[in-house]
């Protein structure tokens, strides 16, 4: 598939996964390889800080919208700008009421900790709140691509749930229309998909199929290709290099034993990532375990090549 039609094909990509298995690295990945197809981006985050300022060596910015990526040329491609903000509930509670012609007492009570009541009688009343400030910056068209980082492990499952709950509990009024709002954002594959991303073994792949089902019975959310995170890349000549003449028998040992260790940790992960083929249908995209000690931004641009093809490839 050509990657800028990809991109083109919604305006929202979710990304959710499992608690550590690279939403974040996955996030910024698309988020980069957007960019390189000529796409303004905005990455929201929602579980907290934000964590992906740094892999474009941006400093970490707190909860404010910052441009990550300015806008510029690579061999001469125009690469849209990233911009990243976080948003937490109390904010797009702020947002809401002000978008709803509430005065400044109202705004100042949200401040108070007023969400925290409402919340407690409305479960799913704060990932509402967030989606629908998504919904808000979609309908503005705050970028070309709006990439969100969603919560971690089961709660991605909650947060696309709060909708319908909301819905059901309240029947009228401006809650319920809210509610109403978002759900017809999630269930528009024109408008939002949602990318899961697992790691190549068995119990986050379980995890990942057990979500794939659930998400598309009970929420009818369009699923984007699934994105398998640090996938081990095979070492060409693995084997030959435990021969090379000028290493002793004991460093001939440690080779030895490394490479098989190697190649029975991708056999392992090869027979995941078939499993995952026969038994979830949806099409596969890969990208690999980079090595060093942080993700910055010559890694996620090796990752974001990756990614793109992989889309190419589909
Ligand atoms: N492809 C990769 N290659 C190397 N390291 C990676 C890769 N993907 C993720 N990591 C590392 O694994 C850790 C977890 O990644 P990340 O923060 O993206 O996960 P997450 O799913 O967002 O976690 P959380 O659930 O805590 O938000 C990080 O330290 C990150 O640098
Ligand atoms: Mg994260």
């Amino acid at each position: 598939m050509d990657p800028g039609h990809f991109f083109a094909s919604s305006r929202v990509l979710v990304v959710a996964g499992k608690g550590g298995v690279g939403k974040t690295v996955t996030a910024a990945t698309i988020a980069a390889a957007a960019s390189r197809c000529g796409l303004s981006v905005l990455l929201v985050e929602v579980a907290g800080r934000s964590a992906a300022a740094p892999m474009f060596g941006a400093s970490a910015q707190g909860y404010e919208e910052a441009v990550l990526v300015h806008e510029a040329e690579r061999n001469g491609i125009r690469q849209g700008e990233i911009r990243g903000k976080s948003i937490t509930p109390d904010d797009a509670l702020t947002e809401w009421l002000s978008s709803q012609g509430f005065n400044r007492l109202l705004k100042r009570m949200a401040k108070s900790g007023i969400l925290e009541v409402v919340a407690t009688a409305t479960p799913g009343i704060k990932d509402l709140l967030v989606l629908g400030r998504i919904k808000a910056l979609e309908s503005e068209g705050a970028a070309d691509l709006i990439v969100v980082d969603a919560p971690a492990a089961g709660h991605a499952l909650g947060f696309l749930r709060s909708p319908t709950g909301v819905r059901d509990a309240a029947r009228t009024g401006i809650i319920h229309r809210q509610a109403v709002e978002v759900l017809e954002l999630i269930s528009d594959p024109e408008r939002l998909q949602l990318i899961l991303v697992t790691i190549p073994e068995e119990t986050p792949i379980n995890e990942l199929i057990e979500t794939s089902y659930a998400v598309e019975d009970e929420v009818g959310v369009k699923l984007g290709p699934v994105v398998v995170n640090g996938v081990l890349p095979e070492i060409d000549g693995l084997e030959g290099s435990t021969t090379r003449a000028q290493t002793s028998t004991h460093e001939r040992a440690d080779l030895n034993e490394a490479a098989a260790f190697r190649a029975s940790r991708t056999a392992l992960q090869d027979k995941q990532l078939e499993r995952l083929g026969t038994e979830l249908p949806l099409p596969q995209i890969q990208i690999s375990q980079v090595f060093g000690t942080q993700i910055g931004p010559a890694e996620i641009d090796v990752l974001a090549g990756e990614f793109i093809a992989g889309i190419e490839a589909l």
